[in-house]
């Protein structure tokens, strides 16, 4: 398999976007205390930039979920692997993700979350891929809308692989073993 880079957003891109994201964030919750969770592992590079351009009281959590394979496809039931340290009843929650796809994570951890009542939970991505959705979902806060490419970089990952690269690019995979399919490289 032979793996190809595009860039596709460049770290001053990101920085800008980063930059006007939080100034809606700023403005939208002025004199409010703001719970960010961040959906491991791939938001946790725009995280980092994004809480650094906030201006409120902030706290942070993690929370770690993984989808159950092709039977999950249809009912949308995802796991949680790591839980919130924190309890969320009555506390606005900012949800930070890496990338929206089919929506499926998004769509299921939103309504565990809306369960245990918070003040306010609204989403935040820097990277949306709307023509995959599989359910209905929009974000409160979007980065960039783009096409159905796969990317990597900014947090996101190949099997693990690329995530520290500081830019976003499109992963271009070339087969020269027709046995070797996309999912036995272990990208999504
Ligand atoms: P979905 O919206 O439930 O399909 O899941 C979104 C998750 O799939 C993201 O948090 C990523 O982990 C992963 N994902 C989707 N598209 C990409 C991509 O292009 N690159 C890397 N990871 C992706
Ligand atoms: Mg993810």
């Amino acid at each position: 398999m032979l793996e190809r880079l595009e860039i596709l957003f460049t770290e001053e891109q990101l920085r800008s976007k980063v930059k006007e994201l939080a100034e809606q964030i700023n403005r939208d919750y002025q004199g409010k205390e703001l719970l960010v969770v961040g959906i491991l592992r791939g938001a946790f590079v725009f995280m980092a930039d994004l809480v650094r351009n906030l201006e409120m009281p902030v706290i942070i959590d993690f929370v770690a979920v993984s989808s159950y394979g092709d039977d999950t496809v249809s009912s949308g039931v995802v796991r949680i692997l790591k839980d919130l340290d924190e309890t969320i009843t009555g506390k606005h929650v900012l949800l930070v993700e890496d990338i929206i796809d089919t929506g499926l994570t998004l769509k299921y951890l939103c309504k565990t979350l809306e369960a245990r009542k918070p003040a306010s939970l609204k989403v935040c991505t820097i990277l949306d891929k709307p023509s995959r959705r599989k359910v209905e979902f929009t974000p409160d806060y979007n980065g960039f809308t783009i096409p159905d490419h796969f990317v990597v970089g900014y947090g996101l990952d190949c099997a693990q692989r690329y995530r520290n690269l500081p830019s976003i690019y499109i992963l271009h995979q070339e087969c020269q073993d027709i046995s070797l399919t996309k999912g036995e490289a272990g990208c999504e």
